[in-house]
């Protein structure tokens, strides 16, 4: 037995070494929710034996083995809450602004760091180029001059300007906007309103984000080929999604669902949190709207109507709350400015999770089994919602509705035991895969390295927009239908004339 476990142990140091690769990673982007989704990957990465250098804004604290940062830690504000509450088309707008000028200033912060700039003047040499696929393609330019096959990652769904790209189908009848609600279900006004906002995010990003990066690049180089054809041929893209929870979607094989590596095993809770859940006789609920639903920020109705609800029920409530006290004071709420969530929800005596339906939370939940209240607030929050009630997971509340007697009604709903057994075996389905979340996503990095010198997109994503819609076969048929009614009408036309003039003459003849 020993023997064997030395051999394997020997084998699997020695396949390391073998495949052991050198990679980049490049976040430019300075978002800290999203960076933390990549964390346990890259490290892990590390762990396998890789080689990774990692351009971002967060710095390891702890040096691990093989992971060497180039920080930008300090070159542009850090985004933790970027969002406002109130929800409107105006704010959607504005966020299209926002996106746009932050992937603009990224490109041009990535690109003047000298630590950065070291990487193409010693010409070093990568297999592979980890880019964070969001609101910028700079990366792309750099990946490019490096000579190194580019694998895509993401903290969420796809942005509308990945669709075209990838060649994944973008339909409004049953793809959702990330910002908008609706879900695979949209009403006919859900499908104008998606139209019109997917085609604001494209154009914007199209002439704004995409240009101005293709003018950064040219600064530093003189023959980068345009963002668009290298977005194109980016090797694999690992989706941050599951179809389990975000619904099926129709994505070509170099598109790959990895969603749920971020979730770590569960930590033992700290002392009198342990204590709180582990008495609680009915269970508790957990609520955290992440950063986004601040003590200061809540407006006073909603914030009545939560507690109000909540002091109502048997459950006990552990709140990620950044104030000292809560008004009233309820005495069945725990309330913490920082909290374990994953830990938390990890605990069989928690029973629902009241959450404004991050990514990160919402995985989490369909991870442990935890039903959700969903209530959205902005960013891509509205379409995991939609895919948190689709899925079973929970049901979805919209903000500006909430009052006590709703909240309480959608309390009854995921609290009953026939609602949660349901969940519980949601999360048996989401756990039921071929290979772990993290194994799926190294192995799709590994094997981008290993085929660099082959092309997996499809088709789709090189085929003109007129082909892709059929549009020019549309043209050519109607072409030769109006042709062939119109030569039609024509002889009608002439045979009517000419046989006319005879009957007149018949009748003249008479
Ligand atoms: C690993 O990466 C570091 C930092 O980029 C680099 O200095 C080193 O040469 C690399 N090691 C190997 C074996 O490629
Ligand atoms: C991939 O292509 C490059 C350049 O054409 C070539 O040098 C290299 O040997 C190829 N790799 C494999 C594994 O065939």
């Amino acid at each position: 037995m020993k023997f064997i476990h030395i051999l394997v142990l020997f084998i699997s140091v020695l396949i390391n070494q073998v495949l052991s690769l050198n990679i980049l990673g490049v976040f430019p982007y300075q978002g800290k929710s999203h960076f933390f989704v990549f964390v346990p990957y890259l490290q892990e990465l590390a762990n396998r034996g890789h080689n990774l250098t990692v351009i971002s804004y967060f710095p390891q604290k702890t040096p691990i083995q093989n992971y060497h940062d180039i920080s930008l830690a300090g070159k542009a504000e850090i985004y933790e809450d970027v969002f406002t509450i109130e929800r409107s088309y105006w704010t959607i707008i504005q966020l299209g602004f926002f996106l746009m000028r932050a992937g603009t200033d990224n490109c041009v912060t990535l690109l003047e760091d000298d630590n950065v700039q070291n990487l193409w003047k010693s010409k070093a040499k990568f297999d592979v180029v980890l880019v964070e696929a969001f609101n910028s393609e700079c990366a792309l330019g750099l990946a490019h001059v490096l000579g190194a096959p580019v694998v895509g990652l993401t903290s969420h769904v796809l942005m509308p300007w990945h669709y075209e790209v990838y060649g994944v189908q973008y339909n409004p009848a049953y793809v959702s906007n990330l910002f908008l609600e609706g879900g695979t279900k949209p009403t006919l006004y859900q499908r104008i309103e998606r139209t019109f906002f997917h085609n604001y995010f494209n154009y914007l990003y199209k002439f704004t984000t995409r240009r101005n990066n293709e003018k950064a690049l040219a600064q530093y180089f003189d023959n980068v080929p345009p963002l668009e054809e290298l977005a194109r041929n980016v090797k694999f893209m690992l989706l941050y999604t599951n179809f389990v929870l975000s619904g099926p979607g129709l994505y070509p094989p170099n598109v790959r669902e990895v969603g749920g590596y971020h979730v770590a095993k569960p930590k033992e809770l700290p002392k009198d949190l342990k204590k709180f859940i582990d008495e609680s006789e009915h269970g508790v609920i957990y609520i955290s709207f992440g950063s986004m639903l601040r003590a200061a920020s809540m407006p006073k109705d909603k914030l009545e109507a939560i507690i109000g609800a909540v002091s109502q029920l048997p459950q006990r409530i552990v709140w990620k709350w950044e104030e000292k006290t809560l008004p009233g004071n309820p005495k069945n709420i725990y309330i913490s400015n920082w909290l374990p969530q994953n830990d938390i929800l990890a605990h069989p005596n928690v029973v629902a999770f009241y959450s404004h339906c991050g990514m990160l939370g919402s995985t989490e939940a369909i991870h442990h089994g935890v039903p959700v209240i969903g209530m959205p607030i902005a960013g891509d929050q509205p379409s995991n919602a939609a895919a948190v009630e689709e899925s079973g997971l929970g049901v979805h509340i919209n903000f500006q509705d909430v009052t006590k007697e709703l909240l309480l009604e959608k309390f009854k709903i995921v609290l009953n035991p026939e609602f949660r057994r349901k969940v519980k075996d949601l999360s048996r389905v989401w756990h039921d895969r071929p290979q772990s979340a993290m194994d799926s996503a190294i192995y799709w990095t590994e094997f981008a390295a290993r085929t660099s010198n082959y092309s997996f997109r499809t088709p789709a994503s090189s085929v003109p927009l007129y082909q892709y819609r059929s549009w020019d076969i549309v043209a050519v048929l109607g072409g030769i239908l109006f042709a062939i009614l119109y030569s039609l009408k024509l002889t009608i036309s002439l045979l009517t004339k000419s046989s006319t003039p005879q009957i007149k003459r018949k009748h003249k003849t008479k």
